[in-house]
């Protein structure tokens, strides 16, 4: 089974050490990882949330497009810059569009990496993960990863491209946790859906045909009662 990441980067400039990591991301599942597709999603064109700018039941075409490869993924890789001790505006303004009901981050997996100074963007997990708790998505809790950029050595290129090989190995790592939490949510879903329903019908049928025993055995012992009336009592 294939697991089905969306890949989204908090910062939307274009040398962006965290749209970075997850372009390392995509490589590194395509290169080391079997069973795992990363695919980045673009969140800058997507308007300010406005409500006023939704239908009943619809909303702007780039957010109606947003929001279905949010449905259609098993899971989702944050890339979060860390701004003002919390997560990125663009950020939450993708996630603020595509909870709008019906929330399409429902009972995904979901992972967070980042990059910047100091704690490397360390603070907006936190904040990211509260909002996750409303919108039902589950983080993964290990491992960690943050990246302090300016630490030498150098990580990244003067692109923006991860260099690092250390730093990919990370990567390789929160993938393969991401992968591995996605299919254990998939698999207690179909336990849920399937399995819990089917094990409902086998034992209603086997209770049905206890039951049905039962009261063969009682019309049995009802007509031998009728018939012996005297011997019985
Ligand atoms: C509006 C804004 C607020 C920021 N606030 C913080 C902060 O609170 N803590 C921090 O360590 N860095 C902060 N930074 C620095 C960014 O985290 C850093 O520039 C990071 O590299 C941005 O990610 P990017 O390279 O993917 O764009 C801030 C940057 C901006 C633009």
């Amino acid at each position: 089974m294939t697991i089905k990441v969306v890949a989204i980067s908090g910062s939307i400039r274009s040398g962006s050490y965290n749209s970075g990591l997850l372009r390392a991301a995509i490589e590194v599942a395509k290169e080391c990882l079997q069973g795992i597709e990363v695919e980045f999603v673009e969140i800058s064109h997507l308007p300010m949330l406005n409500t006023d700018l939704e239908g009943p039941g619809t909303f702007p075409h780039d957010v109606e497009a947003f929001r279905k490869k949010i449905l259609e993924a098993d899971s989702i890789l944050f890339a979060s810059p860390e701004y003002n001790y919390s997560v990125s505006a663009p950020l939450k303004n993708a996630i603020d569009w595509a909870g709008r009901p019906p929330n399409v981050w429902g009972d995904k997996a979901a992972a967070i990496v980042s990059a910047g100074a100091g704690f490397g963007g360390g603070r907006s997990h936190y904040h990211l993960r509260q909002i996750g708790i409303y919108i039902d998505l589950h983080f993964i809790n290990k491992p960690e990863f943050f990246l302090n950029v300016f630490q030498p050595p150098a990580k990244f290129d003067n692109d923006g491209n991860l260099t690092d090989a250390a730093t990919k190995e990370k990567l390789k790592e929160v993938l393969l946790a991401l992968q591995a939490f996605s299919l254990r949510l998939k698999e207690s879903l179909y336990d849920v859906l399937v399995k819990a329903p089917l094990s409902i019908v086998t034992w209603a049928t086997l209770l049905g045909a206890i039951s049905d025993q039962n009261s063969l055995l009682l019309t049995a012992l009802a007509a031998l009662k009728g018939f012996s009336g005297p011997f019985l009592g």
